[in-house]
């Protein structure tokens, strides 16, 4: 190979390897971002793609330039390339060059996780529970009594919060990606988690380890609200949160019927839905039965089916498959409100 074309050829591989990695760097790769404590994570994806991508390009113009020079030529070449044997100056270059970038990006990393991790001030502290297949978040007070319970997730914007993730039954993982987050909840074990949301809005909650057959239906929603909307909420026990209305109204306590059957869509679709079809909530779920025509039965039959799935399971179903916490974990008066919904649901 000439020289010069040896030139050219490297020219347009560094050339290419800066262009692609800005464009790697200057794509916008994720969601909107609803921490700012987590901007750092951002960087760091940043100066990750800028160490590697080059790398990429580069060794991937060599595999092609190889295949391409070093082809045989013919049918009848069956030539062997010339032997090396060693190159002392090579094998230093591409030590010292990877192992310097893997020791500084680690450090960087630590450095990040040390302030994403660290505890702030006037924290709320919000029990993150994963079980097949929902997340419930309960929401503890300075004694660590629980002070409010609900599926999904609602946060005032501006307050730190801090997570102790929690797992009933097997391996989950609590995701937030627009806080770009993401911890394993394991049975057993307490594990903690913290960012401080900001933007207003509504925001997905996903699971990210495959947890069982409705792994994939796993979600719930993080509602980030102004603050006195949130302590109104936490002050009601928290429970179903609707977006553009503010709950309000006087509450029946305790599974004794008299439930919000508009409220009770939204906890069926929030918990029921991903595995149970259902036309009126316009749910497909099929690891259940169908519920269309449910709501014939008693309030005290449905409030029984819910909370002990095992003792009469619908024929060409299972035991064992829906979870039977949800007497425990829904909250009260979205068990009623609930039960309501499928009443008139069946109407
Ligand atoms: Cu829980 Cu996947």
């Amino acid at each position: 190979m000439k020289k010069s074309h040896r030139i050219i050829g490297l020219v347009t591989v560094a050339a290419l390897a800066a262009l692609v990695t800005l464009g790697a760097v200057e794509y916008d790769w994720f969601p909107t971002l609803v921490s700012p404590s987590s901007e750092k994570i951002d960087s760091l994806y940043k100066w990750l793609l800028v160490a590697s991508v080059p790398f990429f390009v580069i060794i991937v113009a060599a595999i092609a330039f190889m295949l391409i020079e070093f082809r045989a030529k013919g049918e009848q070449d069956d030539r062997d390339g010339v032997p090396i044997h060693g190159s002392t100056l090579l094998e230093v270059v591409w030590t010292t060059i990877p192992t310097v970038i893997v020791v500084a990006l680690g450090f960087y990393a630590w450095g990040v996780l040390n302030d994403v991790e660290a505890k702030q001030r006037n924290e709320l502290t919000v029990r993150v529970i994963g079980q097949q297949f929902l997340w419930t978040f309960e929401y503890l007070d300075e004694n660590d009594e629980v002070v409010a319970k609900s599926n999904d997730l609602v946060v005032p914007a501006g307050r730190p919060l801090h997570f102790l993730i929690e797992a009933r039954d097997v391996v989950h993982s609590f995701y937030v990606p627009n806080a770009r987050l993401k911890r394993d909840a394991t049975p057993g074990v307490v594990k903690s988690l913290r960012f401080r949301p900001t933007k207003l809005g509504a925001y997905p909650i996903v699971c990210a380890e495959l947890c069982g057959i409705g792994h994939a239906t796993m979600r719930s929603t993080m509602f980030v609200v102004k603050r006195p909307a949130f302590a109104k909420w936490l002050k009601d026990g928290g429970g179903v949160y609707t977006m553009t209305e503010a709950k309000g109204g006087d509450k029946a306590a305790g599974g004794t019927g008299g439930g919000d059957a508009a409220a009770g869509k939204t906890v069926f679709t929030s918990n029921c839905g991903s595995c149970h079809k259902l036309a009126d909530a316009g749910t497909a779920g099929a690891v259940g039965p169908a519920l269309d025509g449910i709501g014939k039965e008693s309030e005290a039959t449905l409030l029984e089916m819910i909370a002990e799935p095992d003792k009469d399971v619908a024929k060409g179903y299972s035991k064992g498959i829906m979870p039977p916490t949800f007497g425990d974990s829904i909250p009260k008066e979205d068990l009623d409100a609930l039960v309501a919904y499928l009443q008139q649901a069946a109407k």
